[in-house]
């Protein structure tokens, strides 16, 4: 047992839980959505701003952050928290998944990966022993296994050889991290969309033993109902005692589908990035900012938010500033996705406590089926 780390389980509803993580840094509710801090900043936001949308925890990113300040920068600054300003948990990705998507010229053995920056090319090698240094750097509070994410499409045969690879790094990543009193080590579990590489990655994984799982190599293009055909059983394969976290997840539909399936924790660019590209989610369905519709049109983007984009400005505003590529849109759209995001995440904790999901998702569904926006 990690000292200073906890997950206490309070009320479940069917398959859903809600419940706390204990760290030295604060609370996490669960289940929780993580906003994506990618560069050491939520783009477009204050650190406070996020805080008040209602978000506990943030994700930084090994991958970006190694690249550009180095984490050895950002460790002789006192660590991420105190750089970026956010005094909150912190959970970091390990790196793999985004040198996959990112990075130039990749070469992947059994030791690790060698790739090229994005940035400016040049040479850098990320393996687990590599990966638990960085996070350590950081200073992250839930650290994350070094893994490999196939791309798709790939054969079984792949999906098999990349999740028995992250099986043996996440045996590594282990050993690496050692024993950190308060800052936990979550593994991440493989398979794709086949049952028994599911079953073989989860059981490797609890046999090392983690303070927490995710569930990676989703929403990686297979579509919604093959990732919820996979959380169906995946879920039940993890200890109920320790956190759940799916990866990279989502839209919000998927992310009320993923916690109806037992799963306690998410991140996903999605709120922050639409906010910068005039997409914008609400109860009823999503609109962009940039249709002519909007542009004589009073009214708030939703009546019923209490954002700061929603209490003090017009469709019309949001629509001229978004049109004329000024800053404050990006900051107005991101707070109020940011914003609705928190409160589908309250609303679940408050339906689940309350014995009531079923009736909440119901209500949820049948808001965004009436349209209107
Ligand atoms: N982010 C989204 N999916 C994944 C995954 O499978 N692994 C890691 N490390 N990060 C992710
Ligand atoms: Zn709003």
């Amino acid at each position: 047992m990690t000292q200073g780390f906890a997950f206490e389980l309070g009320a479940t509803d069917g398959q859903a839980r809600t419940g706390v993580i204990r760290t030295p840094r604060g609370d996490v509710r669960t289940p929780a959505f993580m906003p994506v801090g990618t560069a050491a900043t939520v783009k477009a936001m204050m650190p406070e701003s996020v805080h008040e949308t209602g978000a506990d925890i943030l994700l930084g990113n090994t991958y970006h952050l190694m690249l550009r300040p180095t984490a050895e920068r950002i460790d002789a600054l006192g660590g991420l928290h105190r750089f970026m300003n956010w005094e909150r948990p912190i959970l970091t990705d390990s790196g793999g998944f985004q040198v996959m998507s990112l990075a130039g010229l990749r070469k992947l053995t059994e030791a690790g990966v060698t790739f090229k920056s994005h940035i400016d090319g040049s040479k850098h090698e990320l393996t687990p022993e590599r990966s638990m240094e960085i996070q350590r750097l950081l200073g992250s509070d839930i650290v994350m296994c070094f893994d490999e994410c196939p791309a798709l499409p790939a054969s079984d045969d792949e999906v098999a050889r990349a999740m028995r690879l992250s099986m043996r790094w996440a045996a590594r990543s282990k050993d690496a991290f050692g024993d950190r009193p308060g800052h936990a080590l979550f593994g991440i579990m493989q398979g794709g969309v086949t049952q028994e590489l599911r079953e073989e990655s989860a059981s490797a994984l609890v046999e090392i033993g983690f303070d927490g799982y995710a569930i990676g190599g989703l929403a990686v293009g297979e579509g919604q109902a093959a990732m919820f055909g996979v959380l169906d059983y995946a879920t039940g394969y993890l200890p109920e005692d320790k956190p759940r976290y799916l990866m990279g997840v989502g839209k919000p539909d998927d992310i009320v589908g993923a916690v109806k399936r037992g799963v306690d924790m998410m991140d996903c660019v999605l709120p922050s990035r639409s906010g910068r590209t005039g997409q914008v989610f609400t109860r009823r369905g999503v609109l962009n900012i940039k249709n002519a519709r909007h542009q004589d049109d009073p009214r708030p983007l939703d009546a019923a938010c209490t954002c700061p984009a929603c209490r003090k400005y017009s469709r019309a505003y949001l629509h001229h500033v978004f049109r004329s590529q000024e800053i404050i849109s990006s900051m107005l759209l991101t707070w109020h996705n940011l914003h609705y995001y928190q409160e589908i995440m309250a609303g679940m904790r408050a339906a689940i406590a309350a014995g009531r999901f079923d009736a909440w998702e119901a209500a949820f569904h049948a808001q965004r089926a009436e349209g209107d926006i």
